[in-house]
């Protein structure tokens, strides 16, 4: 696993950093709930994209925990957690990377950080959804030995945080 990639959690900072590698390295609908209007980084997207993290982990009382992921000292992308509402001990991970560091192995590392932070805070499972044609994501999640289920549009998956983490 590359030992350069990194979590941070989220400040304003870092929100900053965060902001500009996804303007520069991703598109809005990778990283970003839909934002009405034209396509690309219109200034609506990018204040929408600061809000959206503001409101999500920034407020007094966080709704998920997002970490910028930094490899070496770059910003590249985001992680989350966010506890699942109705599953008890169970959160749901999500996980965007710059297009120009996507490929190289930061996707599964970050995704071993994850295992190892939602342990440490008290998760049993970590769930993923992504769509079919995801391979990166779903290659991701087979390399965990979990099993994909595929459901319409999506495709989930379940990591059992106990088993995985003995050995
Ligand atoms: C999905 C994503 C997080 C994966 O991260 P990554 O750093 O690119 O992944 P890695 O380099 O660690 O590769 C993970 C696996 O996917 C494979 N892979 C990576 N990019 C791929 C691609 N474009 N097509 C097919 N397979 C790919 C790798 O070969 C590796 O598989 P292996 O271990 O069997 O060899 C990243 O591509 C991304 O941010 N995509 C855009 C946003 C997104 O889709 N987020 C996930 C939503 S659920």
């Amino acid at each position: 696993m590359r030992s350069d990639v990194t979590l941070r959690r989220l400040d304003e900072g870092l929100l900053q950093d965060l902001l500009d590698v996804a303007v520069v390295d991703a598109d809005p609908h990778e990283v970003m709930p839909p934002v009405a209007g034209p396509a690309g980084w219109t200034d609506e997207r990018r204040t929408a994209f600061s809000r959206f993290h503001q409101s999500r982990s920034l407020s007094a009382e966080p709704a998920e925990t997002t970490y910028a992921i930094v490899v070496g000292d770059a910003v590249v992308g985001a992680a989350r957690l966010c506890p699942l509402e109705g599953a008890e001990h169970a959160v749901e991970a999500g996980v965007w990377i710059g297009r120009s560091h996507r490929g190289s192995g930061v996707g599964s590392a970050v995704l071993r950080h994850l295992l190892v932070l939602a342990r440490a805070d008290g998760f049993d499972s970590l769930f993923v959804s992504t769509k079919p044609d995801n391979t990166a994501s779903q290659r991701l999640l087979a390399a965990m030995g979990v099993d994909l289920v595929r459901e319409g549009d999506s495709v989930t998956a379940w990591v059992d945080l106990v088993a995985t983490g003995q050995g």
